[in-house]
């Protein structure tokens, strides 16, 4: 048999392993299996050990490992490099690579919608993994403008002084949340919300939701979260993170196994997952 690891630390309930199997299946790829591993960080040595066993073909990798991991890799991407996170690693005759398909999950999840972030403005909320793979990929499509909010201003400002490297055109604003109302596409980028503290949010929707604003939420579980649910009652079009989920883990088992990811099979069984948690 061979494997495929999720890794992270908790991991709580991801509907990844079932997402991938399902996909595993459904593209006819045998002997191959999607199997969480929640390594804590203090066994990081035993995690690569794993992923060094010729079985090993690849993981994702989620939090807190989507940063933390790049030193410990053997390459990384380009892009994954540029974001300085990675969610995949794939294993290239025995060595591992670091890739990230969060940035282009979460643009094709907009494109999909006809949501087109060329010439926009656009706010992110949280700087982490995530949200660094959120502004390159906007950064990427052409948007005018990204406003970076986070609890802790120095980590945005880090991110933000990457992005300028990158993307000299871009305008940054900093941590100036009295901006939130000009933006077009908000975005949360934090675990705010999330299961099991479902009655939190990344910010009250007083002043700044306008109708028509598009507001994503990373959390995809509860697939309506408190963030989103608000932001519909003012006239939002909101977006949950089972979308991004889908799309990045199409890409990564793409790069894994060469196959055309069966994007259908992933949401419905990452949709089932969800509803019945077992
Ligand atoms: P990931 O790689 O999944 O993005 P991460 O690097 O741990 O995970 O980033 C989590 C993000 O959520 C960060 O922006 C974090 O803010 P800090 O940089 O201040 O830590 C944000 N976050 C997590 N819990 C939060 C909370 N209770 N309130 C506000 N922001 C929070």
């Amino acid at each position: 048999m061979n494997y495929l690891y999720l890794f992270g630390y908790p991991l709580g309930h991801s509907v990844s392993p079932a997402m991938q199997n399902a996909a595993l299946r459904a593209c006819g790829v045998r002997g191959t299996r999607y199997e969480p591993r929640a390594f804590p960080p203090e066994r990081l040595s035993d995690m690569f050990a794993v992923m060094r066993e010729p079985n090993a073909l690849g993981a994702n990798v989620t939090v807190p490992y989507k940063q933390m991991i790049l030193p410990h890799l053997d390459g990384l991407t380009e892009l994954a490099r540029e974001i300085g996170a990675v969610n995949t690693i794939v294993k290239r005759d025995g060595q591992l690579v670091g890739d990230n398909t969060d940035a282009y999950g979460f643009i094709r999840s907009l494109r999909v919608r006809r949501i087109e972030p060329r010439g926009k403005r656009a706010a992110i909320l949280g700087a982490g993994g995530a949200a660094a793979a959120v502004a390159f990929a906007l950064g990427d499509a052409g948007a005018r403008e990204i406003l970076l909010l986070n609890r802790t201003p120095a980590r945005s400002a880090a991110l933000a002084e990457r992005l300028e490297a990158r993307f000299p055109k871009l305008q940054l604003v900093l941590d100036d949340w009295g901006r939130l109302g000009r933006a077009a596409l908000v975005v949360n980028a934090t675990s705010v919300g999330m299961t099991p503290r479902m009655d939190g949010s990344p910010l009250p929707p007083d002043g700044w939701v306008a109708r028509g604003v598009v507001v994503y939420d990373l959390v995809y579980n509860p697939p309506l979260t408190l963030f989103l649910r608000e932001a519909r009652a003012r006239g939002a079009r909101v977006i949950g993170g089972l979308e991004m989920l889908v799309y990045q883990g199409a890409r990564a088992l793409e790069l894994w196994t060469g196959a055309r990811a069966p994007v259908r099979v992933m949401r419905a069984a990452a949709q089932a997952a969800l509803d019945s948690p077992s």
